[in-house]
């Protein structure tokens, strides 16, 4: 009876409290409606960045007022047959060239969670990435997706690695993987020791929240919408991080204090041979995360034989002051050559963003924040309504500048999109 009136709430309850998306026309209208329905500690989760945040705004800024697009007019691109399918990791096919980030602790968002975001790579033809901290586990990603890959057309499945200091802890990962079918191994690499997220210090942020915090309950208060979803999620754990669900001791140290949390249980002498001896251990497709040099790119192809190389500064939550991957594709694509495959993130906000990192060298783009913000702001259809967004605004982009396919963007891409300092210097 319980669960009956439990799920008559629900919708009744989403209808009342929940933002109407469809009325967000853009990603910034997206973190606005998430900052008004989320908790503050948790909005300050996805927003912010490490010490004085320069990494995370020079991030977006890399996008603007660098280079100029120089359209081709009477291109006959129309939406009939502008296409936006591409391919990555040399077999995989995707509808749109850009993927979900993997990103810790959704349910703390919206408790639709990590799920929402796969079933909505799935509807949008995509891949999906789940993070080694995440609310949900590998097995329950991959029921839910069966659920939704009826029609055969199966998604494929990135697994997220932090590396654990206890080597069981890595082993027991990759298996659960492996036996949910999750086809590739991303290793995220710029996680050695904890960004200063001073944002979190100052809220006293931990996954579970601490509800014996006043500060944490007034604001609770003031965020119903948030609220109310988050106590339905309460009694299922929801909240907790799937990989510790069992280890109360590693639950109540990660919820203690973050970064001593990180320093204890992941390892930061973690180098190059040990990369190595873990990607041979996953056998199957493998990406490095979080590389910024051309030569580490090119290291990553050489030495741990990647398939891909994930340019990010980790949304500039990680080193401020890092490079931003967009400033750094040239280079690396340079160095790297043609035919190996980059994904790129941090910073895209519009679907202008993705045609010019994809323009200057990117196979693929990653959204972080974007994503989380659309959970935040409605759940599974607020990031419905952040990929519809994304797709549409590079749908226009292409038609504008006369790119009717991903890889006449990628060809065409030095004449469309053109340094502004160039023009000047030749006009
Ligand atoms: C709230 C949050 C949690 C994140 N958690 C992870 C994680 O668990 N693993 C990981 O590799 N990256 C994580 N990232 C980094 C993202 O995968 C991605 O690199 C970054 O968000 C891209 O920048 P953008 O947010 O500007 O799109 C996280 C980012 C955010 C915003």
């Amino acid at each position: 009876m319980r669960k009956f009136l439990a799920s008559l709430a629900k919708p009744l309850v989403d209808a009342l409290l929940q933002p109407n998306v469809s009325r967000l026309h853009s990603i910034n209208e997206i973190q606005k409606a998430a900052s008004v329905r989320c908790h503050k500690y948790v909005y300050d989760y996805i927003a912010g960045g490490s010490d004085d945040e320069s990494a995370l705004r020079n991030n977006a800024e890399s996008f603007r007022n660098k280079f100029d697009a120089y359209p081709f007019v009477l291109n006959g691109v129309g939406p009939e047959n502008v296409c936006t399918k591409t391919r990555i990791l040399g077999t995989v096919e995707v509808d749109v060239p850009f993927i979900p980030a993997p990103i810790a602790g959704n349910a703390m968002f919206h408790t639709d969670g990590e799920r929402a975001v796969a079933r909505v790579a799935k509807r949008f033809g995509t891949t999906y990435a789940l993070s080694t901290l995440a609310t949900t586990s590998c097995e329950e990603i991959k029921a839910c997706l069966d659920e939704n890959d009826g029609d055969g057309d199966k998604t494929h499945k990135m697994f997220q690695m932090y590396v654990w200091n206890e080597g069981e802890l890595v082993d027991e990962a990759l298996r659960k993987a492996k036996e949910s079918g999750f086809e590739t191994l991303v290793l995220t690499v710029d996680l050695t020791w904890f960004g200063n997220r001073e944002r979190d210090k100052r809220n006293g942020f931990s996954i579970p929240p601490k509800l014996s915090d006043p500060k944490f309950i007034y604001e609770c208060l003031k965020k119903p919408c948030w609220t109310v979803d988050a106590v339905r999620g309460w009694k299922s754990r929801t909240f907790e991080y799937a990989a510790l669900r069992d280890d109360t001791k590693l639950m109540e140290k990660q919820r203690d204090d973050m970064a001593g949390f990180v320093r204890d249980v992941f390892n930061p002498t973690f180098d190059w041979e040990d990369a190595k001896a873990l990607r041979e251990k996953w056998g199957k497709k493998f990406i490095l995360k979080g590389v910024h040099r051309a030569d580490d790119a090119v290291k990553a192809f050489e030495y741990l034989k990647a398939d891909a190389v994930w340019i990010s500064n980790h949304g500039g939550r990680q080193l401020d002051g890092a490079v931003a991957p967009f400033d750094a594709l040239p280079g690396i694509r340079k160095a790297v050559g043609e035919d190996k495959e980059l994904i790129i993130d941090g910073g895209i906000r519009r679907g202008s963003d993705i045609a010019l990192a994809l323009a200057l060298g990117a196979n693929a783009v990653a959204i972080g924040k974007p994503v989380a913000f659309g959970l935040a702001a409605g759940g599974e259809k607020g990031v419905e309504r952040t990929f519809t967004i994304l797709k549409e605004e590079l749908e226009r982009t292409m038609g504008l500048v006369g790119a009717r396919t991903i890889a006449e963007l990628r060809s065409k891409g030095n004449e469309i999109f053109v340094k502004r300092e160039r023009l000047r210097n030749s006009s």
